[in-house]
């Protein structure tokens, strides 16, 4: 079971500066909930924290469709509120409202080079998944920049976040680097990656990592009937067709969530030793999963929906965060400026 109070990554963590950033392209889903939602509510109550809605970001791959990220950006706000996230607690700010992240993104870019950026092996990923060949938007190619100047403009010294995002990090310290060498004094922080614990969580089809654009997520909005039926499309191992046959445990998505979610894991490993002999059924695990799921989200559904009656506060909230975001990171602008003799 994926809880943050025992969590080792997050427990003891006191007095850090966190930033994390989220793409609003989609409402979040269980796979947010256990990589990176309830980590940040357990961290929000000792250290300083800022989740940036990285709505800029977010269009630079999405430029074609833009009300894809302004249509989900209270979205994700509001699922944040809706699993704990307290605005009191952590400063929720958006990306497109603070120019200070601009100008040092614009700064920025004098530091790197263009084969450095071709080079990054997150931006070459996923510059693969996109399909966009020898059509790179230059917006796209630049978000590491971008992303350095949000970790280094918040002061960050910890980003939690998948292993993915190391080699963004990598970057962002070399460019703080560099701008610390300019101003022959420490400007900028050095961050530090805190890796998810929790695996990707596959989704429900098992056809790779659980996404609102495949489809294939269990939405913290579902409604039960949603997540009964998904979880009995739920994919399992096609092989196993009579109970009595020897089931296969990896790749099997029920196993995967019930890894993340099943407070019992001492259970779960047998379960899963009785899946492999062979006499355990895919609705027999289906029906230990359905209930723990549906606990998990109906108190967030609900949060989500009362809060939802009033999307003027979740945009005000949004509105004050970021006016608390724009004060935090001025003196680090000013510090990047007079390095550049600004
Ligand atoms: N790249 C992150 C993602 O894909 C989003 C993000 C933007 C971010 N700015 C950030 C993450 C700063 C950590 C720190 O979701």
């Amino acid at each position: 079971m994926f809880d943050t109070t025992n969590d080792p990554a997050t427990n003891g963590l006191t007095g850090r500066t966190i930033l994390t950033g989220d793409r609003p392209t989609g409402q979040l889903h269980l796979g947010h909930l256990a990589g990176t939602l309830l980590a940040r509510r357990a961290l929000q109550e000792e250290n300083r924290q800022t989740i940036l809605v990285a709505d800029l970001q977010a269009l630079t791959d999405n430029a074609g469709n833009p009300a894809k990220v302004s249509g989900n950006l209270l979205e994700v706000v509001l699922d944040y509120l809706a699993v704990g996230i307290d605005p009191e607690k952590t400063v929720i700010a958006r990306q497109s409202r603070m120019p200070e992240l601009m100008e040092m993104t614009l700064l920025f870019l004098n530091l790197v080079t263009v084969s450095r950026l071709q080079r990054n092996p997150t931006i070459k990923t996923e510059v693969e998944a996109r399909g966009f060949g020898e059509s790179i938007p230059a917006g796209f190619l630049c978000y590491p920049v971008s992303q350095a100047a949000d970790i280094t403009a918040f002061g960050a010294d910890l980003v939690p976040a998948g292993d993915d995002q190391a080699p963004l990090i990598e970057l962002s310290n070399e460019i703080a680097a560099r701008v610390n060498r300019l101003a022959g004094s420490e400007v900028l922080r050095r961050a530090e990656l805190l890796r998810s614990r929790a695996p990707r969580l596959p989704g429900i089809d098992g056809h790779g990592k659980m996404s609102k654009s495949a489809c294939n997520a269990i939405l913290l909005s579902d409604s039960s009937d949603e997540i009964r039926r998904k979880v009995m499309a739920m994919y399992t191992d096609p092989d196993h067709l009579k109970v009595s046959d020897p089931g296969k445990v990896e790749g099997n998505v029920v196993f995967a969530m019930l890894d993340a979610f099943d407070p019992d894991q001492e259970e779960v490993e047998n379960l899963k030793d009785r899946y492999r002999a062979g006499g355990l059924g895919d609705m027999a695990l289906k029906r230990r999963l359905e209930p723990i799921l549906q606990e998990l989200i109906a108190p967030i559904r609900t949060q989500r929906a009362f809060l939802s009656r009033d999307m003027g506060e979740v945009a005000a909230i949004l509105d004050r965060g970021t006016e608390r975001a724009r004060e935090d990171v001025a003196p680090r602008l000013a510090g990047v400026r007079r390095a550049f003799g600004l």
